[in-house]
């Protein structure tokens, strides 16, 4: 297997995007398709699971088409199929899982189970490789995690979000001050145009890993409902400032404990608040001032993609982490 390239085909459908991708050895995007429902879903505030399956449905044949050809390839060169086996919506992973169950028979193709998160964090690997220990910090949509990478493809979990995860906080911020879903984004954008002029309270300020983000959501909600009651306006820009001040400050924070009390020397950091320009820069500033060395992924693969799926299927393949068809998908779990 060693001197043998390895091409993993991956599939990802856990929320609104169909997509499909092929990675070679792990390391090396060779055609990466993503077809995104936001459009579809921005009508109602957020996913409508039940619309999004049904997309899922007509959209996973033509994408995975549509990566095949991009690459020029068949599936003779196929080593494997992974794909997304949780956590997410149900009705949207099944759409992926039956897909590559059905390839992996038709073309008799070992199939991968992957965990989305694992897939988060392998999006690091498609920008140069990881060394190991690592220390990941997991901020999407789900989830909000400092996870310690032990060695290739071995974790241990030190801390995660005992109530909402941070892009979650997120949406809901954005969706109180009205600009529309997915809030990440635009909150990103907004902030960058304001000050940080409202005063709102640093979460779960403490010494563990953990993190609280329903409160920060509450206080913000507060605030612009007294503000409105006083007949005053507010200022998005600001509150949007404000907002992402305190969210950077609390996993910066959470951060450096975790780098000092466990020595690391290599940092990333994964999912789709990873795409945020403060939180990078705050991130970069950090592994700087404490001499360590540090690689994000590319943004356009911080949210939902199969090739971060292809990238942890190898390690996964490597491993011997293959299934039987019977698998079913999971919509809950913790990486563990
Ligand atoms: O990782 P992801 O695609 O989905 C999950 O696996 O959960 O992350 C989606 C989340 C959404 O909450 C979205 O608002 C947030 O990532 N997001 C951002 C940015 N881009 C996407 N949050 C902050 N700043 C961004 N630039
Ligand atoms: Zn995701």
């Amino acid at each position: 297997m060693e001197n043998k390239d390895i091409y993993i085909l991956g599939i990802e459908s856990s929320c609104d995007e169909t997509a499909c991708a092929i990675v070679k050895n792990g390391t090396e995007v060779i055609s990466n398709v993503v077809l995104s429902q936001i459009d579809i879903h921005t009508k109602f505030g957020g996913v409508v699971p039940e619309i999004a399956s049904r997309q899922h449905v007509e959209n996973i044949t033509l994408v995975i088409e549509e990566c095949l050809n991009k690459a020029n390839m068949n599936f003779d060169k196929i080593d494997a199929i992974a794909v997304t086996r949780g956590p997410g919506l149900i009705g949207s992973l099944l759409v992926g899982l039956e897909a590559a169950k059905t390839l992996a028979f038709v073309y008799n193709k070992p199939l991968v189970p992957v965990h989305h998160i694992m897939g988060h964090i392998y999006a690091n690997n498609l920008v140069k490789p990881i060394k190991y220990p690592a220390l990941c910090l997991v901020i999407s949509g789900g989830h909000t995690e400092l996870v310690l990478l032990t060695e290739e493809y071995e974790f241990k979990v030190l801390g995660t979000s005992l109530d909402d995860a941070v892009g979650e906080c997120y949406d809901k911020v954005a969706r109180v001050i009205d600009i529309g879903y997915p809030g990440g984004p635009k909150i990103d954008k907004l902030a960058s145009l304001g000050e940080p002029n409202y005063n709102l309270p640093i979460p779960l300020n403490d010494d563990t890993y953990n993190f609280s983000f329903s409160g920060l959501k509450s206080a913000v909600i507060n605030l612009v409902h007294n503000e409105l009651q006083r007949g005053n306006t507010i200022n998005k820009e600001d509150l949007a400032c404000s907002f992402q001040d305190v969210v950077s400050k609390v996993l910066v924070k959470k951060t450096q404990k975790a780098i000092r009390d466990y020595g690391v020397k290599y940092f990333i950091t994964a999912g789709g608040v990873a795409a945020n320009s403060k939180i990078r820069k705050e991130l970069s500033d950090l592994c700087e001032k404490e001499n360590i060395e540090y690689s994000f992924p590319e943004i356009s693969l911080c949210t939902d993609n199969a090739a971060m799926i292809s990238a942890a299927g190898y390690f996964a393949y490597k491993k011997g982490q293959v299934s039987g068809l019977e698998i079913n998908a999971f919509s809950t779990t913790d990486l563990k």
